[in-house]
């Protein structure tokens, strides 16, 4: 008696998720998991997707996203899904929606998430994760919580360490996180509201990532000249706790500094093998968040993404911007302000070198809500498939697969996602090998990449055609193995 799914696709080109090389296969989907892969040809369904000259890989987990809000005001989650994306991780560099208050949205790098404060209403985790249980989006999320939003919280002044009763309230806020669903604590001490944190202060903060087996994700305090001490500190906070950390969006900023990646990855080579590091990075050479003075001396050119009092300048060169109000670049900083900015201040050969080692995996560190934002937002996993893998062969395709699906559902503790596997969750990306590129660049930063023919969240299509379908079977993901310890 044949097989009968709910989804059949045939006739694919796997690649799965775990490097292997590509083979050809058909795959079955039932009740939302992979229910078969192999020759099918006997096999009946509902719906068939003839896939002759794809590649069907696990969708693609982009582990460094501010989608925290995006989730709801744009629940399609379109600059993701077209390229080929089915769950992202929310809640980076130490910003949150959750535990912020409406205040917050006067405090950058908060005001990221929400210029207006009217999204900064979710005084604990378990009210966000209500909301995305009653208003599902079109793909999966697993959330972190911020350190600096706990801080925005808790604090009245920020310029300084945190008091004892200051650490044991914003614990409590951690450890109603983890308990609730979280997947570990980010910090942000890069920015001026975490800055005055000591390394102290983060450890009690996330005693309770101990307990919980959570992860210690960061934006160090300094990718500058201090980064090797930055990633000491890191892997110092990951010792004392016990718990993986994450380096956030890895690289070495200014042109002192190109080229010391290498002595970067080394450094982190040999932390993982004294203990569970991971990092990730994004494939541009252009860094991008709010605008800050101190970027200026190190960027050859920067780019206004948003301004809140003159969206006139929006996507405009601060070069411009100067010339237009006829003062300094320093002086048209402070007038527009606050506003974001992308900075072309990496090395080609940094980012190519950091993408390449072997644990590094891929994340957008996308800005859903800049009005031009970088274009990483809706470029960044054509654009290592394409780009990299295919034309410049950086790596295999198999490996740039695996930096985005089954490496980073191991990392982060996804069970069932990540790699095409009977009885796996159906998180499937169909795209054409060929054609797949990123279309987003630093003119047209939203234009959506080319060559994702498909994709699949829990089994159903959230993609096809070129354009969303309007399903929204997305659901927040734990961390597996997450349970406390006791
Ligand atoms: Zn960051
Ligand atoms: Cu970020």
């Amino acid at each position: 008696m044949s097989q009968h799914y709910d989804l059949l696709i045939r006739n694919a080109s796997i690649i799965d998720g775990t490097r292997a090389p590509r083979f050809a296969a058909d795959i079955g989907v039932r009740a939302g998991k992979i229910a078969a892969i192999g020759e099918l040809k006997g096999a009946g369904a509902e719906r068939e997707i003839d896939a002759t000259g794809l590649i069907a890989a696990p969708g693609f987990i982009d582990v460094h996203t501010h989608d925290d809000r995006l989730l709801f005001s744009d629940p399609a989650m379109t600059p993701k899904v077209s390229q080929g994306v089915t769950t992202v991780i929310a809640g980076n560099c130490g910003i949150s929606l959750a535990h912020a208050p409406a205040h917050a949205a006067q405090t950058p790098p908060l005001d990221l998430l929400d210029g207006d404060g009217g999204w900064f209403r979710f005084p604990t985790f378990a009210a966000y994760r209500e909301e995305l249980a009653a208003r599902p989006a079109a793909l999966n999320a697993a959330c972190l919580v911020g350190h600096t939003t706990f801080r925005v919280a808790v604090m009245d002044r920020l310029d300084r360490p945190a008091t004892s009763a200051q650490i044991a309230r914003m614990r409590e806020l951690a450890r109603e996180s983890m308990a609730g669903g979280a997947i570990g604590v980010s910090t942000g001490t890069a920015y001026a509201p975490a800055a005055s944190a000591p390394a102290e202060e983060i450890i009690e903060v996330c005693r309770p990532l101990t307990e919980f087996n959570g992860l210690y994700v960061t934006h160090m305090r300094n990718e500058d000249a201090g980064v090797l001490d930055s990633i000491e500190e890191t892997c110092a906070i990951g010792r004392a706790l016990e718990v993986p950390v994450v380096i956030s969006h890895h690289k070495t900023v200014g042109v002192r500094n190109h080229g010391r990646s290498t002595e970067t990855l080394a450094l982190i080579g040999q932390k993982m093998r004294e203990q569970p590091v991971c990092l990730d990075c994004y494939p541009y050479i252009a860094s991008s968040t709010v605008l800050r003075d101190d970027r200026l001396a190190q960027s050859t050119r920067i780019i206004v993404t948003w301004s809140k009092p003159h969206p006139e300048f929006n996507g405009m060169d601060l070069d411009e911007v100067a010339r237009r109000l006829g003062v300094s670049k320093d002086a048209a900083v402070a007038k527009i302000k606050p506003a974001g900015a992308i900075y072309f201040m990496l090395d080609e050969q940094d980012v190519q070198r950091i993408l390449s080692f072997d644990e590094t995996m891929i994340g957008s560190d996308g800005l859903p809500h800049d009005a031009v934002p970088h274009p990483r937002l809706w470029g960044t996993f054509p654009r290592v498939l394409g780009h990299y893998a295919r034309d410049l062969k950086l790596f295999s395709l198999e490996t740039a697969v695996y930096k985005m699906t089954g490496l980073p559902a191991r990392k982060f503790g996804l069970a069932g996602r990540g790699v095409l596997q009977a009885g796996a969750h159906a998180d499937v990306t169909l795209f054409d090998l060929h054609t797949i590129i990123d279309a987003a660049d630093f003119q047209h930063s939203t234009a959506p990449a080319k060559g994702i023919h498909t994709v699949l969240v829990n089994g159903e299509p959230v993609w096809a055609h070129g354009k969303p379908s309007g399903a929204r079977p997305g659901t927040l993901l734990t961390r597996a193995g997450a349970s406390p310890r006791s």
